[in-house]
Parts: C-alpha cells; structure tokens; sequence
C-alpha cells in the first residue's frame, strides 16, 4: 500500500491560521481521505495532534494520538465541548505550527466533549490529562486562536522573531 501524501503544515503567524472552521457536512469519502492524510502528517511530525485548519482546510475535524504507543488514533469531527472542569492547571504546551517554541497555558484539567468518529457516530468523550489539554488546544485551533495567543505580547514577539530566523536559516540551507 502507498503511503498516504503528508500535507504542509501553515506555520505561525500564517494569517490562515486565524479562520474559523466551518462544521463538516457530511462525513463521506473526501473526508476520510483527508483524515488519513491529517493522522500521516501528525504522525510523521511526531505532533500528539492536528487541526485541519493547520493544514489549510477550514472545517471541523481534529485528529489526536497522545498514546505512547503511536497506534491510538482518536478523530473528532464537529467537536463542541459539553462540560470543562472549573479546575484548571498550566502545563507546558507545543503547536506543530510554532515549531520549537513550548511555553505554559492554563486549561480545565478534565472536559466532555461529543463529536462525531470518523465513521460518523456520535461519540461523547470523557478526556482528562494530556488529552483533556490536547482536544482543548486543537478545539482552539478550529477558532482560529493559536496557544501562543495566551502569551503576554512581549513573548509572542519573541516568538514571532525566533521563527522568521528559523526559516530565514532553513532558506539558507
Ligand atoms: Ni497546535
């Protein structure tokens, strides 16, 4: 079997990065070829999730893997959020978009959520830990926000420098 074609991945401060996604209409066979693509890409990146709007498509759907296996694919399409845990906690966070950068954001340490799979059932997930964090991070990105928007100004412009040099560097090479 080929391998499924990995998609680029837009990088911060992509303006694309901004939009909000649409629901998915229907979950037929244009989007299932587009979530084994997603699920190569985020594996291939070595990511724990991915965003279609990550990947220039603005629709609903997400796909996650936080097991250490690699081999426990999760996909949420048309995810909304049903219950989050008043309580909250700052972990370290990372973005395959902002490539290097990890920093600290406060999230509800457990969520609900009901989404669609990829075959298109109706799915409530209860989610603490890593994918608590993981599917309020990618549930961002469907709205267009990018977890270094909740960092102060000052370390957004860092960040926004370290990458033009990254890729000022990558030119070069
Ligand atoms: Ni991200």
């Amino acid at each position: 079997m080929n391998s499924p074609e990995l998609l680029p991945i837009l990088c911060y401060p992509d303006p694309r990065l901004h939009t909000v996604a649409q629901p998915v209409v229907a979950v037929d066979d244009r989007i299932r070829a587009l979530i084994v693509r997603m699920l190569a890409t985020m594996y291939d990146a070595n990511g724990i999730g991915l965003a279609a709007t990550q990947v220039d498509v603005h629709e609903r759907l997400i796909v996650i893997d936080v097991s250490e296996t690699r081999d426990q694919p999760m996909v949420l399409i048309n995810p909304e959020i049903e219950w989050a845990s008043d309580e909250k906690r700052k972990g370290e966070e990372g973005c395959l978009s902002v490539p290097g950068i990890y920093d600290g954001v406060e999230r509800s340490v457990a969520v609900r959520v009901r989404a669609l799979d990829g075959e298109g059932k109706s799915r409530v997930i209860e989610a603490e830990g890593m994918l608590a964090v993981c599917i309020q991070h990618e549930m961002d990105h469907l709205m267009g926000k990018v977890f270094v928007e909740y960092l102060s100004m000052l370390k957004r412009t860092r960040i926004k420098g370290k990458l033009a040099k990254a890729r000022r560097e990558a030119e070069r090479a």
